[in-house]
């Protein structure tokens, strides 16, 4: 009897032991992850984002420009909605607004940060904010003081501001063959685009248009009414205004008003030069009440999202990537022309 029972005991130990077994020694039990309720399962990861975000901090809409700039940007993104998500901003032309914009977008951590810097100065800190951020930088049509640090952005897309001054100067030179007092709308104070085009303007009338007078130069803020506002004081002041150069066409369409209020003739008595292309510029110079617009295109939206797209496949782009922009003077404006315009 004692023989079965030592029997059966050693039996009984084998299974135990041999149950022991089926369990791999360094296996722990799990760890519960979520307070001791193991049979929760964990959330699952968010699904990965594959569309392009990008966020665009606008200037604001202080021109007719501004806003085909604004649509083209909006259009694209509505048209593509599958691959791109847009972050639109309106700074509503201050600078503040503009870099609490951009700071938003960091803090979503958008693909790509695209804006036109509303003036050239002031821009380091934030965009050190995106470099450390590792987020690629556009600058759109206007560019940032040269003095800074030019590895803060990664490219910009806009014309040749300083190109479109000189051809400003030029076609004023073949309208007032060669003398005559001119007055300078200028743009935004401390704007690339405003800084370049009068650099362009001024030296080239300084180097080939003697018989040309700059009688003063102020600004109009790229805007239509203070366009207007501004050509009014100059018409007060100076008995002979010969030419006016308005740093865009916003402008130039107020100056238009002010001449007439004035008794004068616009395009006739006061030769008029703008720049961007407006159709209401184009529609001014067929009335034969301006004489030229420098085009400076806002139709960016394709190259804005293609650069993007490169930029966040790790892909190089250049540094500069310019706009191809064309002279109108009068003789190259006709009914078709202004109906094919995009803007
Ligand atoms: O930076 C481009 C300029 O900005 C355009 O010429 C003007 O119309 C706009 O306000």
């Amino acid at each position: 009897m004692k023989k079965i029972f030592a029997l059966l005991l050693t039996l009984a130990m084998v299974l135990a032991l041999a149950a022991c077994g089926s369990q791999p020694a360094n296996d722990p039990a799990p760890a519960p992850s979520d307070g001791g309720q193991t049979d929760t399962p964990a959330p699952a990861p968010a699904p990965e984002n594959t569309k392009l975000v990008v966020g665009f901090a606008q200037i604001g809409q202080e021109s007719g420009w501004r806003d085909a700039e604004t649509n083209d940007v909006q259009w694209y993104a509505a048209r593509n909605t599958d691959t791109v998500e847009l972050h639109f901003a309106d700074a509503q032309q201050k600078q503040e607004n503009q870099i609490k914009a951009i700071r938003s977008f960091i803090e979503m951590g958008v693909d790509v940060i695209a804006f036109p810097p509303v003036v050239e100065t002031g821009w380091e800190a934030v965009l050190t904010e995106c470099q450390e951020a590792g987020i690629p930088v556009i600058l759109v049509d206007r560019g940032i003081d040269a003095n800074t640090d030019d590895g803060l952005y990664t490219t910009m897309i806009a014309s040749d501001h300083v190109w479109a001054g000189e051809q400003a100067a030029i076609a004023m030179n073949d309208l007032l063959g060669g003398s005559g007092v001119v007055v300078e709308l200028e743009g935004t104070v401390g704007a690339s685009a405003a800084v370049q085009r009068k650099q362009g303007f001024d030296e080239y009338m300084a180097a080939n248009c003697s018989g040309i007078e700059i009688a003063a130069s102020q600004t109009g803020d790229f805007t239509r009414a203070q366009g207007k506002e501004v050509m009014e004081s100059f018409l007060k002041t100076y008995d002979k205004i010969d030419g006016v150069f308005c740093h865009n066409d916003d402008m130039a369409l107020g100056a238009i008003e002010a001449i007439k209020e004035a008794g004068l003739k616009p395009g006739v008595d006061i030769k008029i030069v703008g720049v961007d292309g407006v159709k209401g510029a184009f529609e001014a110079i067929l009335a034969g009440e301006m004489n030229c617009t420098v085009e400076c295109t806002p139709i960016l939206a394709n190259q804005i999202f293609d650069t993007a797209a490169k930029l966040k496949a790790g892909e190089s782009v250049e540094k500069w990537v310019m706009s191809a922009d064309e002279v109108y003077t009068a003789d190259r404006v006709t009914e078709d022309v202004v109906a094919g315009r995009a803007y």
